[in-house]
Order: C-alpha cells, then structure tokens, then sequence
C-alpha cells in the first residue's frame, strides 16, 4: 500500500485493538477499489476517549470505527448523531463533519444487510432475540424496523430483558417487544420463529456451551442468526440446523458493518459485490488461521 500526502486516513479505536480484523478488511478494499485511503489501529484507554476524539479531529482523520469498551462512552464527544445510533445508544463509527464527528451505528446496518443476504426475512415474522446487552440492542432495533410481527427478549437477566423491552416499545409506539427469562424460554409458545443470537455464550474458547440447550427450544425456529463468528458454527447454530432450521453467523455482519462504514467514509462509492466477496474470502482464511 503507497500512502503520500493526500491519503485519507481512518481508523478503529478500542481497548483491546490489536486482535481487531478492521484494518485488514479496510486496508483491502482501498486497494482493490484504488482509494487513497490508509486505516490504523489506534489504542485508546478508557479515560483517554474525549481526548482521543478530540485528538482525531486535529489530525484531520477523516473516519473512526469505535470498539470495546467504547461504543457508549464516545457518543458525549460527538457533534451530532445520527438517528439509529441515538436510537440504539451506541455508536461504532465517527464520520468528519465540519464542527467534529457525526456518529453512527453500522452494527444495525450490518446486521439487517446480512440477513437479508442469508435469505432471512424479519417482516411479520416471530422473532427471538438471545441477550439484551449492547449487540442486542442493535439487534432488537433492526427487528422492530424491519416489521417483525412480535419480539421476545431472551436474557438470563429478566429485569435487562424487561428494560430493553420497554425502550424498543417506546421507542416504535407499539407493545411488540416482551422480556422473558432465558430459563423461561418455554413461555413462547409461537413456532417458525427467526432467532437472533447475541449473548457472548459459545465464542471461542468456551465453544462447548449453547444459551440455550434443549432440543425443544430448537424446534421452534424456522431461521438461526448468530452474532459470533469464532467459531463459525456456534453450538447454538449446530443445535439450530440439526432441527431443520436456515442458519447464518455473524460473518456477513462483520463484513456489512464495515461496507457501511467505508462507504459513509468515502461518499460516492458503492463496494462492489466481488470487492465484498473477497474481503469475506480474505476474514475467513485470517479466521481460520489458514493465512
Ligand atoms: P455485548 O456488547 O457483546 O452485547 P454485553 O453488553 O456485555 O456484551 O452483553 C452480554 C450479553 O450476554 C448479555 O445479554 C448477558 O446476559 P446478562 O444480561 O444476564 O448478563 C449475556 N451473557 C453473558 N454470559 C452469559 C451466560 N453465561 N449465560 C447467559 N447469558 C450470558
């Protein structure tokens, strides 16, 4: 990569960031599509956020991916919000603006891209939302959106399920959202259900354990969505497709977020299908440590 005076920089900032694969599928995409763009990794401790941000601003970096531990804490330094990022009260890119940075959630977008990619279709569909912390928020924000005829909200904290609920509910002005206990999944009593998955339950290395283990829970899901992509298949999704379900992981929506945020970053482009192929050719070989 050939980086001179003009090159637009972008980066990612988290705390851990060095395991981040951003840079890698950024990096990719400017190449293939020949954009004078350059995307960095940058370290940014939890008390140095408003500085960091700041700090971005002066050094005219023109796009900033947020990871953890920061999607929340970023959005007080921020000049403006866009609608779903307010909405989902998290943030994971900045975009430049003229009096500092916009925020964005691109983890929303990336999600309903991908599954409308694994042929899962939310409108009036039953749908099942495993967790109720920051990724389902963004979730149970693309659900509603996209028109899903009911969602239960699947935590082991009820009270967490309950709030998340209640502000989706408010949210869209009407009741489609209910919180249930994880141990009380038996309570659903729909079938041909959509799940989305969300909990942190069953990423490597913990890769034996499920949310949910009985085979009757399974039985009532149409479509599987898992959000974790080590391993790429979940013993969620594994116990979802032996019941004869659609299964997708959270490749796709690795991938899409990023599509998102490159093409906010970089106004007037459209990543090509094949550009976005290969980056996912590219994540998988990386993740399956074949490169
Ligand atoms: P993220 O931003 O990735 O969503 P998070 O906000 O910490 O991370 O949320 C983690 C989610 O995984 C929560 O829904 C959590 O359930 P609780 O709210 O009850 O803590 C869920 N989770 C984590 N470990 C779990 C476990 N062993 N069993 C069930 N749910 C678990």
């Amino acid at each position: 990569m050939i980086t001179n005076g003009t090159s637009k920089v972008c980066g990612v900032m988290g705390c851990p960031v060095e395991h981040s694969i951003s840079p890698m599928m950024h990096n990719y995409y400017s190449e293939q599509i020949g954009n004078d763009m350059i995307y960095v990794p940058f370290l940014v401790q939890r008390e140095a956020v408003g500085d960091a941000v700041q700090g971005a601003f002066a050094l005219n970096i023109q796009g900033i991916n947020v990871t953890v531990p920061h999607k929340q804490a970023v959005m007080e330094h921020l000049s403006e919000l866009d609608e779903g990022a307010r909405a989902i009260g998290a943030v994971n890119t900045l975009v430049r603006t003229k009096d500092g940075y916009k925020g964005y959630n691109t983890d929303a977008e990336g999600l309903s891209r991908a599954m409308k990619e694994a042929g899962m279709d939310i409108s009036h569909r039953a749908c099942i939302l495993l967790g109720a912390g920051g990724a389902a928020k963004a979730a149970a924000y693309v659900l509603c959106r996209e028109g899903a005829s009911k969602v239960y909200i699947l935590n082991r904290s009820l009270k967490k399920a309950q709030v998340l609920a209640e502000e989706m509910n408010g949210l869209f002005g009407r009741p489609m959202c209910l919180g249930v206990a994880l141990s009380d999944w038996s309570q659903i009593k729909e079938d041909h259900c959509l799940a989305v998955q969300t909990t942190s339950v069953g990423m490597y290395p913990e890769t034996e354990q499920a949310p949910v283990e009985e085979s009757a829970f399974y039985q009532k899901l149409d479509m599987a969505f898992d959000a974790i992509y080590t391993p790429m298949e979940t013993r969620f999704l594994k116990l979802a497709s032996e019941a004869g379900a659609k299964t997708a992981n959270g490749l796709g929506m690795l991938i899409y977020q990023g599509v998102a945020a490159y093409e906010l970053w970089n106004p007037g482009v459209k990543l090509p299908d094949d550009v976005i192929a290969g980056a996912k050719e590219l994540m998988l070989c990386h993740l399956e440590g074949r490169a």
